[in-house]
């Protein structure tokens, strides 16, 4: 038996051996194409390619592509497990021609792999061609000698393929295998098509057209080849089963479930194997690609798909949860040949368990409300709209679940009374916002968000990418269109740009279209759940229903991501090195900085800011990858998440990983933001302040990267220019001051010396007499620069002098005065120091002073009028 595996490198080598370019799978969720939910066909990626709007280095390549149909254009989830051949998750063999080889090429191509090097046996090879296209019925006939009457010509769409309702299409010739008489059907275009004896396998696109928006449709610059063949059919026809569900590849993942849930997969088992099967691989594959479980676009498809797999799980009798115990199967039969499913394996079994579990604690009530609701249908009768709503809103059984929970039954569902619960149930949100005190402005973003939904942001993974303008606002309302030099709002499906949100400044970028240009300033996220790009239109015109190229600026993006990322880390140094008292008060991450809030009563040290700078950078040298995972906030918060209190979380919310210590990781956080791949992206952190910023709470702002970098060259440049100043190494800066202010004290001090000798020897100027004032005799004088130690001696000595009298002498220095009067004892029934001392200091606005009725001292600020006021005063007291 040839193995799944070993078909898709036979194709690939097959045509690698015909100048074919081998190009890897592109990622499910399209970069290329906004109108596009996932990559559904192999010649998705090269979309652009065909149309003319890129163009690549050889005109021909080939692939096996990972393709998702469900939801959108090519939506099989329905049918899954109760079909032979239809999937959630495919991988389509392709070959392409960018206008190089057509038609006659591809047929010779494709009945060569077939028939000589595959060794299908012709006579059971039926094709088709559209009904008008007679050159490729009669190369049908000369290629592969086929009667008339295995070459079908069908009118209808099943043969002009189109990707979506827009993009490149043309007319298609398809390639069918005849199981044999002994299966139940009949060829193409016959009544009996429908059944599983004729299997379609190949099919061929001579891609010729691009549809355009209004359904017409105009000539490719060059006539094109794009061709399909799913390869578990391919694997079914040379395994010999009818069934793609009995090859290789899906019997494994069949064996390993029925193992772990202890059933067989017969009877009316056989479903929910297959539908386990089938959508292990769509959910494993579109996790290992980014796409996340959620309550809308792609993440909400992967949750359907999830939870109707898990449903499934249940019917079986599972206990546990059960999907994440198959993807270790998944990728031992798929990993080799998709290499992101075992780099993602590890994340994708925690998330399905996690969704599994979160999904098993309302199952059980769904399914009981379920019961008893159908209890008195008879088959052909509907569920009630609002049983069917209550299913979603309150159990979160999705639309088709509950669709697929009714079809064994033969029951249906009443859609628009579901709808019409859901209206009612918006409705009552938009008043509970508004009464909660929202701006009357919001209205308009109200408006868009009920008709569009929300933006899927695409940007955790993507810098770049397309999105449909759904709404342009422009002075607070809706306008159909903008055009050079205005500025505008645009809302898209789709962005990779992040809204301001969780601290985490908006993106700023660039938008184009045509011959359209604008700059992105700024993006909002106006009700959580809108992407507002703030645009200012440069040159031509955006209009709703326009696809846009989006693109950030990577810079600025890449900074938000380190400053991010090292906030998470600062985050968690503050609580090891402070105490688990630190809790996140405010945050603000900026491209050129970040700045974090946080509970703590007291300054932080020098030395903790050094401890904590230490251990960040020793994370980001660790360089971890940094890991992302959903859980519920409960789950998360149990997990030891640092928890934003009074933060409202959804129904999941994403759990950001970094770092390690010696037994886990460093910092675990709920964060939605964007964040860098590795720790070590973030290069370098440094803190540049620390403050108090309220009562209780600090506030610390640090730089990473580039800016840290720039502002710690910056100090070091302050630091030769300082060395410099002193005419000295930087290295000896702090020896040179030390010297500097040992040699400014030296000086200082020999100066007063200098100064009091001169006072007492009576210095240079004029000399100090002794005065009469009444019947005392009096010396007073102010000096400047004397230190105020001096004084006594020096007042000892004039009393000397002048024998018997008063002596003061006020000391006016740069940051005080200093008052010291004596007084001899034959004076002191009128008149004491210490009274004599005080009326100085009230002169000097001061007050105080005190001392023996010989000898006193006060002082009073500086400054030389006061100082003089202070020897008037006392003058004043003695003349009474
Ligand atoms: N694009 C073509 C298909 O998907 C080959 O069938």
């Amino acid at each position: 038996m040839t193995s799944t595996n070993d078909i898709r490198r036979g194709f690939l080598d097959y045509f690698g051996g015909a100048n074919h370019d081998i190009v890897q799978s592109a990622p499910l969720v399209p970069y290329n194409d906004p109108t596009l939910m996932f990559v559904n066909a192999g010649m998705v990626p090269f979309k652009n390619v065909f149309t003319g709007l890129e163009s690549r280095e050889t005109p021909r390549a080939a692939s096996s592509q990972k393709c998702v149909r469900a939801g959108g254009k090519h939506n099989d989830l329905d049918n899954v497990g109760y079909t032979a051949r239809h999937h959630t998750f495919f991988e389509m063999l392709g070959n392409f021609s960018f206008g190089d080889y057509f038609k006659e090429q591809a047929i010779t191509h494709a009945w060569t792999l077939l028939t000589k090097e595959w060794g299908l046996d012709p006579a059971r090879l039926t094709t088709t061609v559209y009904h008008t296209d007679d050159e490729a019925f009669d190369l049908w006939r000369k290629i592969a000698g086929l009667p008339e009457e295995r070459i079908i010509r069908i009118s209808t769409n099943d043969n002009f393929w189109s990707m979506g309702d827009t993009g490149p299409c043309g007319p298609c010739s398809e390639i069918f295998y005849d199981h044999g008489e002994h299966i139940f059907g009949g060829p193409p275009g016959s009544p009996d098509e429908d059944g599983d004896r004729f299997v379609e396998i190949w099919n061929l696109v001579f891609m010729q057209f691009e549809r355009q928006d209004d359904g017409t449709d105009v000539p490719l610059p060059k006539p094109s080849i794009d061709t399909g063949m799913g390869l578990e059919r391919i694997a079914a026809v040379m395994q010999g089963v009818t069934d793609n569900y009995d090859t290789d590849t899906f019997k494994a993942l069949i064996n390993a479930s029925e193992e772990l849930t202890g059933t067989k997969a017969v009877g009316d088992q056989k479903a929910s194997h297959r539908v386990i099967a089938d959508h292990l691989r769509s959910t494993s594959f579109l996790l290992a690609d980014g796409v996340m479980p959620s309550n809308e676009g792609r993440g909400y498809v992967l949750r359907r798909i999830m939870r109707r797999a898990m449903r499934h799980a249940h019917i079986l009798g599972a206990k546990e949860p059960l999907m994440h115990r198959l993807v270790g199967s998944l990728a031992a039969e798929m990993g080799a040949a998709y290499p992101e499913l075992l780099r993602a394996q590890p994340m994708i079994e925690a998330t399905l368990k996690q969704e599994e579990t979160q999904f098993r604690r309302t199952l059980d009530k769904g399914i009981k409300l379920l019961d008893e609701a159908t209890a008195g249908m008879a088959p052909g009768d509907i569920l009630a709209g609002d049983t069917a709503f209550k299913l979603y809103d309150t159990y979160g059984f999705p639309y088709d679940l509950t669709e697929d929970a009714l079809r064994a039954q033969g029951f249906g569902i009443d859609q628009a009374g579901f709808e019409t619960a859901m209206n009612t149930q918006k409705a009552m949100a938009r008043a509970a916002w508004k009464g909660s005190g929202a701006k009357a402005s919001d209205d308009v973003w109200f408006d868009i968000a009920e008709r569009v939904g929300s933006t899927e942001f695409t940007g955790y993974a993507a810098n770049e990418g397309e999105g449909q303008v759904v709404a342009l606002v422009k002075d607070g309302a809706e306008v159909q269109s903008a055009v050079a030099n205005d500025t505008v709002t645009v809302i898209t499906n789709q962005t990779p740009f992040y809204g301001e949100s969780g601290g985490q400044m908006g993106d700023a970028g660039f938008i184009s279209s045509g011959n359209m240009r604008g700059e992105v300033t700024d993006t909002a996220k106006p009700l959580g759940r809108l992407h507002a790009h703030q645009v200012t239109i440069n040159t031509g015109e955006i209009k709703v229903g326009d696809f846009v190229t989006l693109k950030i600026d990577t810079q600025r993006r890449n900074s938000l991501r380190a400053n991010h990322s090292a906030t998470h880390l600062l985050h968690a140094s503050l609580r090891h090195r402070l105490g688990e008292h630190v809790t996140q008060k405010g945050s603000m991450v900026a491209p050129d900085r970040l700045r974090f809030d946080f509970s703590h009563n007291q300054a932080v040290s020098p030395q903790e800011i050094a401890l904590i700078e230490a251990d960040v950078n020793a994370q980001i040298r660790g360089n971890d990858a940094v890991t992302t995972r959903l859980m519920t906030p409960d789950d998360a918060v149990a997990a030891g998440a640092l928890a934003l209190f009074g933060e409202k979380y959804g129904e999941e919310v994403r759990v950001l990983t970094m770092g390690k210590t010696d037994d886990t990781h460093y910092s675990l956080e709920l964060c939605g933001g964007t964040h860098v791949n590795a720790l070590g992206d973030i290069a370098l952190f440094t803190i540049i302040s620390e403050g108090a910023v309220a009562s209780g709470i600090r506030r610390i702002e640090a730089l990473t990267g580039e800016a840290a970098r720039l502002w710690l060259a910056g100090r070091e440049n302050q630091l030769k220019n300082v060395a410099a100043l002193l005419k000295t190494a930087p290295d000896e800066v702090g020896v040179r001051i030390e010297t500097l202010m040992n040699e400014r004290k030296r000086l200082e001090k020999e100066l007063s010396e200098a100064k009091t000798a001169l006072a007492l020897s009576g210095g240079s100027g004029p000399k100090v007499e002794a005065e009469q004032i009444g019947d005392v005799t009096f010396m007073g004088q102010v000096i400047a620069g004397i230190e105020p130690k001096m004084l006594r001696g020096l007042a000892d000595d004039q009393m000397k002098a002048i024998g018997t009298g008063i002596v003061a002498i006020i000391a006016a220095n740069e940051n005080s005065n200093t008052v010291v009067v004596a007084v001899s004892s034959a004076l002191h029934d009128t008149m004491t120091a210490p009274d004599l001392v005080r009326a100085a200091t009230e002169a000097m606005g001061a007050q105080g002073g005190g001392g023996r009725p010989d000898m006193a001292q006060g002082g009073g600020p500086a400054g030389a009028e006061l100082a003089q006021a202070a020897l008037d005063a006392i003058k004043a007291k003695i003349a009474g």
